[in-house]
């Protein structure tokens, strides 16, 4: 009898000649896809023959251990093209031993590489796979219901136990058969709430190889979906749009007290989400040309508040001491009890770690995995509150920090959203103090030749939240700013940028015709305010680890990404680490809802984590009050930064003067005057 070995798994069998590879790999439990049951439609079972002397099998296979391509395989024209050297699983026979390798591409389960929404290793492992069926036509006196007899399909076409067909889809199954070859294509889902079977979901007529999942991050400003496919986890449509209830208030706090005001006012609330909900997944559906039957699980992650109306529950007790929440579990429902018109669709939402701490920071501890490091990883999520996780593989501590909406642009005298027009990067030169800026929509320095044309289109009315953080820290590097935080009235001898502003001073970053944008005293306090707050919440966390250095720190979230790690350290917004050590992952809970829609294995991952992870409640800390106030200084007023020092040269540490030039400093700055990044170059600070 012939033996094949199947690759990577390196399992192995012995076969009747004439036996199908896909047969020999469901014998063994080789991971090989099929949708189609074998008839040569989906192409799903691709494998590749390896040719050579394998002498650790002892197998000699000469390119001769298959059947040629026959009739199916000639005849074949599936989505997925057939290569050259891959043949059909279902199709071709093995004659004598082989050595056969399953690609990535044909295994159920799998890992893949996603760049878009930084997918990179996902893992495929999907709670629902496509069957397609050909049911026998019944015969009057003995006949089966027509579910008992799709069930008996799946187990003799596909080997495939079902232990129900879903009350919901009853009435669609006799329709779906009604066609002369009585075939369809059924969904069958694996229970992920441990009730056990898998179940008939969704049915369709004849052959359908593709079904989808969508993925939401529901946050405070903005929501933002990906629609998935759920066989390949490629993201076939992405869309966001701002989330209705800003109406009802900018910040989450201000919603709950609406809804503590207005009596019933949780409900429109819950309408206003679960409607930009319905209205995203349409959007999502209509961009990838998809219908909405074919939409088989929804993952949402968001925020408590959000969580909780969106799940139509009062947030009102998240909303004061001890913001206890209605559940912290994981949630399973229908897409339809949140009124989203997805008539097939599961929904799971993440589990939440604390009151302060929801399922969009348990996604985002799923997608950068700090319960999976070896290392301490310190997870910063910016928003109006700034969500911090530290931990590794052995202990995981989180905690909510108020920050406020100051990192946003909110608070701040020329602070904008980052759409067109808004700076968004600055270098101040530290000896003339003249700006340069660059603004959102033009790749050009405002120096460059060129820049006013670019931007003659554009309305320059304001800086984002990037911009803010690299205003504040290049004043600091230029010495207009001091280590208190306060703007030095020295400065005014040394540029008329340094301008006499009531009692205090400001700087004027920008003027063009009427505009004029500048940096105040009150601005500079309210970014000192915001990142004490994050600083402290994370000094909280260190002590509680006793932890003594970092290395692996990632900012994700829209302003995180958008942040340069060098300025981030220069403000003292993360504690001193090597500069390659702090980065940007953009929207990691968006991630880690992709991941928890495709894989099984992942959601049952993130609920244990989520249960073990120590919630630190900033509130009551007696510690919290000292850390914020040293945290108010920039970068800090007793954390040692050396490798910043490397990085720049710090200003030295003094007290603010109305006279010129009692601020010594040293620097070290490029030719164009920004802060230069890596260094080896000794800085000073006192
Ligand atoms: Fe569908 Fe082979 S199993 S083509």
């Amino acid at each position: 009898m012939p033996r094949v070995v199947f690759t990577p798994s390196g399992l192995e069998i012995e076969v009747d000649p004439g036996t199908t590879v896909l047969a020999a790999a469901r014998r063994l439990g080789v991971d090989l896809d099929s949708v189609c049951g074998g008839r040569g439609i989906c192409g799903r079972c691709q494998v590749v023959p390896s040719t050579g002397v394998f002498a650790k099998w002892g197998i000699d296979a000469l390119g001769n251990a298959l059947s040629a391509r026959g009739a199916t395989e000639i005849s074949y024209k599936g989505r997925r093209p057939l290569g050259s050297d891959h043949r059909l699983g279902c199709a071709a026979l093995i004659e004598r031993d082989a050595v056969i390798d399953v690609p990535a591409e044909s295994q159920v389960h799998r890992q893949v590489v996603r760049k878009s929404v930084d997918l990179v290793d996902l893992v495929i492992d999907p709670l629902v796979s496509l069957a397609y069926v050909v049911v026998p036509a019944p015969v009057l006196g003995d006949e089966p219901s027509t579910a008992e007899a799709i069930i008996s399909a799946l187990k003799d076409q596909h080997g495939r136990i079902a232990s129900a067909v879903s009350m919901r889809i009853l009435p669609h199954i006799q329709p779906a058969l009604a066609n002369d070859a009585r075939a369809a294509t059924v969904a069958l889902r694996t229970d992920d709430d441990g009730s056990g079977g898998d179940q008939v979901v969704a049915v369709w007529p004849g052959f359908v190889d593709t079904i989808y999942g969508v993925a939401v991050d529901i946050g405070s400003t903005t929501i933002a979906g990906h629609l998935c496919d759920l066989a390949t986890g490629e993201v076939v449509a992405s869309s966001g749009r701002m989330n209705p209830q800003i109406r009802f208030g900018e910040d989450l706090m201000s919603r709950v007290s609406y809804v503590m005001m207005n009596p019933g006012g949780e409900r429109e609330l819950t309408a206003s989400v679960r409607t930009a909900l319905n209205e995203l997944v349409g959007e999502l559906l209509t961009e990838a040309a998809v219908g909405r039957d074919r939409v088989l699980d929804m993952v949402l992650v968001g925020n408590p508040i959000m969580h909780h109306l969106v799940l139509g529950i009062d947030p009102t007790p998240l909303g004061m001491a001890p913001f206890t929440l209605a559940t912290s579990d994981a949630v399973h429902c229908r897409a339809t009890d949140l009124d989203v018109d997805l008539p097939n669709a599961a929904t799971y939402l993440l589990p939440c770690i604390a009151g302060h701490v929801g399922a969009d920071t348990a996604a985002a501890m799923l997608a950068e995995g700090p319960y999976r490091s070896l290392h301490m990883q310190l997870l910063v999520d910016v928003g109006t509150n700034a969500e911090i996780v530290l931990g590794s593989v052995t202990e995981q501590y989180a905690a909510s920090s108020p920050t406020g909406p100051a990192f946003e642009g909110a608070q701040i005298s020329c602070g904008q959203r980052a759409t067109a027009g808004a700076i968004e990067r600055v270098r101040i030169n530290p000896v003339t103090l003249e700006p340069r800026v660059k603004v959102i929509g033009s790749d050009l320095w405002s120096d460059d030749p060129g820049f006013e044309a670019s931007t003659a289109g554009l309305t320059i009315s304001g800086v984002c939240g990037s911009g803010i953080i690299e205003v504040m820290a290049e004043m600091f590097l230029a010495g207009i700013i001091i280590t208190d935080g306060t703007i030095d009235g020295a400065g005014a001898q040394r540029s008329p940028r340094v301008v006499e502003d009531g009692r205090t001073f400001s700087y004027v970053l920008y003027e063009r015709g009427d505009i004029r944008l500048l940096i105040t005293q009150a601005d500079v306090r309210a970014i000192q305010l915001a990142k004490a707050a994050l600083r402290a919440g994370i000094d909280l966390l260190v002590e509680h680890a006793g932890v003594t250095e970092l290395t692996d720190i990632r900012l994700a979230g829209a302003f995180g990404s958008h942040i340069d790690p060098l300025y981030a350290m220069v403000l003292g917004l993360v504690p001193d680490c090597a500069l390659d050590g702090v980065r940007s992952v953009g929207n990691a809970a968006g991630a880690g809802a992709v991941r928890a829609l495709l894989s099984r294995q992942l959601r049952g991952e993130i609920e244990t984590a989520a249960r073990h992870v120590v919630k630190i409640e900033t509130a009551i800390e007696p510690r919290f009050q000292e850390l914020f106030v040293n945290a108010m200084a920039f970068p800090h007023a007793t954390a040692d930064t050396p490798h910043l020092a490397h990085l720049v040269t710090l200003p030295i540490r003094t007290e603010a003067s109305g006279a010129a030039g009692r601020t010594g400093r040293r620097r070290k700055r490029d030719e164009s005057g920004s802060a230069q990044h890596g260094s080896a170059q000794q800085g000073e600070q006192t």
